[in-house]
């Protein structure tokens, strides 16, 4: 199966279970988002799974924006992708909002970066006409993934009918994009959501740091 199954460990992991994953995984399906401090390390080894940051700044290049890491310096350390406007960050930590994940995009995509871009329930107003316009023109470097705050974390997982009526209506406002589907994923209900004819692939948080269990996730 070709679907993408992507990763994102948050705050979480350390460079012991980084190495036990480039140890054991090789999938070129397989996204790992890393911490931002541990991408230059995984980018340098021979890793056979494809890296990702989970966030980037909103100012370009280099210069005097302390604690900032650009799209470009995200790149040069060795990732491909970088996960945007996840809801923890829109929501809960109010640190994006729909200009900024713009502005985000944009030196993404400038860097040479593909990107990940997350919405929730209210994909109506995240997906706003700039946003929509960005997407329609680089629809080979963006996939959406559709989380619904709902689910995230939360074990609740919506049914197999509102992802697909939810992702369906993303491909048909955004020009088809490349939809993932990310909320209290698992080993026990993946086989569920991929089997989802419109789902591209999922966007796993908790169970992510468990490599037993993404390895159950890869065999799928
Ligand atoms: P979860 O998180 O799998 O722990 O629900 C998903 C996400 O936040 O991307």
């Amino acid at each position: 199966m070709n679907k993408i199954i992507a990763a994102n460990w948050k705050m979480n992991g350390n460079i012991s279970l980084l190495d036990s994953f480039m140890d054991s995984i090789h999938n070129e399906n397989f996204i790992l988002a890393v911490p931002s401090v541990y991408i230059a390390y995984a980018g340098e080894k021979r890793k056979k799974f494809i890296l990702a940051a989970q966030d980037c700044s909103v100012f370009e290049g280099y210069g005097a924006h302390t604690g900032e890491i650009s799209a470009e310096m995200i790149k040069e350390a060795g990732a491909e992708y970088v996960i945007l406007g996840h809801s923890e960050r829109r929501a809960t930590s109010n640190f994006d909002n729909v200009n900024s994940v713009y502005k985000k995009l944009n030196n993404a995509i400038n860097a040479g970066l593909k990107v990940i871009l997350c919405v929730d329930e209210d994909f109506e107003s995240l997906l706003d006409q700039k946003t929509k316009e960005l997407i329609k023109g680089n629809l080979n470097k963006i996939v959406v993934a559709y989380e619904p705050m709902s689910a995230i974390g939360t074990g609740k997982l919506p049914s197999a009918t509102d992802i697909e009526t939810a992702v369906l209506d993303i491909k048909n406002k955004c020009y088809n994009v490349k939809t993932l589907y990310g909320g209290s994923v698992n080993a026990e209900n993946i086989r569920k959501i991929l089997g989802i004819n419109v789902v591209d692939g999922v966007l796993i948080g908790g169970s992510s740091l468990r490599l037993d269990e993404i390895k159950k996730f890869l065999t799928n």
